[in-house]
């Protein structure tokens, strides 16, 4: 069976800032102007006033200090809260399309492919633009890849999942080299205007080519010596836009069409799943925690990054063990931990071992042991 090797990762950085400053005063503008809209209720106590966001929450609850994104006039306009992006034609290409394909030119000149030398293409993202045709096919022709390309979706762990499908298909023959693109146009989904959430999130796509040991001739290649994903239903992380919304007469804008989760759930529930899910895995390995130099962990809550890492090595994370990319680029969804692996890894050395891991809804846990060639 052929060896699959991680040969080259590229990554797509959103042209704009959010800092949370900016973040937070739109959204007060916002609950202002709707506090005094709905003054009249709320002095009847028929509606709760809408409570201020704050930067010291945002920061010491979640980490995240800023956040980039495709359009930010939209989702700083008090009177709009989400971005403004315009429709494109048919024969255009989409935008999932388009920051995918900048993050895999980014990815194959790294690996020193063309696009020629791609057989397969994964689109794996928490959200698709459309229900068809599939947006990794449409990223295969812009690229001029052969061979087949899919899309799936789960959620948070998108990319992990991918990873092993495509190291899965290396090892069978089935495709030599394989394009995993992560497109997460999270701004699209996120309701900017819930206090809760609204800091959450930021857009960013990562691309990642996994192919066969025998073909790859970058400097920089790193074995997958094993993946291992498991999935535990949760409705804690939930969005139920989809297909079914106009034939059941639901409201297309309404509250649950967007992203929702009962956060404070999340992050105790998650945090023991993904730890014994990375302990379990490198000890089937007959690996050991603190064998690992870097743990390129998902990216969506400081504290839990820094628990996770407690339970498995009794150390905290940032700097060299478990770096965090979450204060500039904040949740990226399935993203996350691969733009942790894009751009933590140049310091490590021949034999070093890591674990990409990803935790998130559904709830779906990914981990991806690697080791530098
Ligand atoms: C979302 C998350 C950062 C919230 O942090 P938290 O410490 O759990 O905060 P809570 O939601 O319990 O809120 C604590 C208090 O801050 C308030 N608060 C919430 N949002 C606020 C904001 N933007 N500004 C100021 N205060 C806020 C709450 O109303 C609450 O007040 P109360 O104690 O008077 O009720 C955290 O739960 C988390 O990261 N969970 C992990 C889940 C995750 O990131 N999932 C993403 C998909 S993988």
């Amino acid at each position: 069976m052929p060896q699959a090797v991680i040969s080259g990762t590229g990554l797509y950085q959103p042209p704009h800032v959010i800092t949370n400053a900016e973040l937070v005063e739109a959204f007060n503008r916002y609950a202002t102007l709707q506090n005094e809209k709905n003054a009249d209720a709320i002095a009847r106590g028929e509606q709760a006033a809408m409570t201020m966001s704050s930067v010291e929450f945002i920061e010491k609850a979640s980490g995240i200090k800023q956040r980039y994104v495709i359009e930010k006039s939209g989702v700083l306009d008090p009177l709009r809260m989400y971005p403004r992006f315009e429709e494109r034609g048919d024969d255009q290409l989409s935008l999932m399309g388009e920051i995918a394909v900048d993050a895999a030119r980014k990815a194959l000149a790294a690996a020193g492919k063309t696009a020629a030398d791609i057989d397969a293409v994964f689109c794996a993202a928490a959200n698709m633009q459309r229900a068809y045709p599939a947006m990794a096919v449409e990223i295969q022709n812009a690229l001029g890849a052969g061979g087949y390309g899919f899309d799936m979706n789960v959620a948070c762990s998108s990319a992990t999942f991918a990873f092993e499908q495509a190291v899965n298909a290396v090892r069978s023959g089935s495709a030599r080299c394989v394009l995993v693109v992560n497109p997460e146009i999270t701004s699209a989904h996120l309701e900017w205007r819930d206090r809760d959430c609204h800091f959450i999130f930021g857009d960013v796509c990562t691309a990642t080519i996994i192919e066969s040991a025998e073909t790859a001739t970058s400097a920089d290649q790193w074995e997958v010596l094993g993946t291992k994903l498991a999935t535990q239903f949760s409705n804690a992380i939930r969005n139920n836009f989809g297909f079914m919304n106009r034939s059941e007469d639901s409201d297309p804008l309404a509250r649950d069409k967007t992203f929702r989760q009962e956060g404070r759930k999340v992050f105790k529930e998650v945090v023991p799943l993904a730890a014994a899910h990375i302990e379990a895995h490198l000890a089937a390995m007959n690996l050991e925690p603190t064998q690992m130099r870097r743990f390129w962990l998902h990216q969506a809550n400081l504290g839990m990054n820094q628990l996770i890492l407690k339970k498995l090595v009794g150390a905290e994370p940032g700097g060299d063990l478990a770096p965090l990319v979450l204060d500039t680029y904040a949740n990226t969804a399935s993203a996350g931990s691969v733009i942790a692996f894009h751009e933590y890894r140049g310091d490590l050395k021949s034999g070093d071992l890591g674990v990409i891991c990803s935790f998130g809804a559904g709830y779906s846990i990914g981990s991806v042991i690697v080791r530098k060639k």
